[in-house]
């Protein structure tokens, strides 16, 4: 099939080495812009982001996680939040939370960035609002590393559909 949306599902892998090319402001804001047009419940959109490309931000936050190389190979790290008092139902919001990622990875395919989801870092979250200066109203989701693919090499896999499909009936 022939689909600019469906190109991007398919050929977005994981990028984890970046080049030196910094990523414009406008690019960022457009990756964000994905995110928030993401369905969520009630239309409560309840994600709140943060941008970060200062290299010291970026040192503090790399202490954090097993995945520091990849904190700081990256141009721009995209901290992405449940605002606790924006939620009105935790699965859904949750729910919520990883269509907006999703739509932030399509998107950084589509500007032809690379990104990857980190959701290791979240077992120092707390210690990740604190190096953010974010109260516990926020509940960090996953850090979206991104930045110019150093190379097109990542290979993936998936399941057959037919191991998947519980029932066509
Ligand atoms: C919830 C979640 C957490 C993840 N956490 C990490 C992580 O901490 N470090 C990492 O390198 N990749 C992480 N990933 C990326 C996965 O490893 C990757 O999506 C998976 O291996 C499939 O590869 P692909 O994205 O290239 O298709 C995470 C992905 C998800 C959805």
């Amino acid at each position: 099939m022939n689909s600019p949306v469906l190109e991007a599902i398919y050929k977005r892998r994981s990028i984890r080495e970046f080049n030196v090319r910094g990523i414009s402001l406008e690019k960022l804001h457009e990756i964000v812009k994905a995110g928030i047009w993401a369905p969520s419940g009630l239309n409560n959109q309840p994600w709140r982001f943060v941008i970060i490309q200062d290299s010291s931000f970026k040192e503090k936050l790399a202490g954090q996680t097993h995945y520091g190389h990849i904190v700081r190979g990256a141009n721009a790290l995209i901290a992405v939040y449940l605002a606790k008092d924006e939620m009105y139902d935790a699965v859904k919001d949750h729910q919520s939370a990883g269509a907006c990622i999703q739509n932030m990875l399509l998107a950084a395919e589509a500007l032809d960035l690379g990104a990857v989801w980190l959701g290791q870092i979240l077992k120092n979250k707390d210690a990740v609002n604190s190096i953010l200066g974010l109260s516990d109203n926020f509940d960090l989701m996953a850090v979206v590393a991104l930045g110019y693919p150093l190379h097109h090499n990542q290979k993936s896999k998936r399941k057959k559909l037919s191991e998947l499909l519980l029932r066509h009936i």
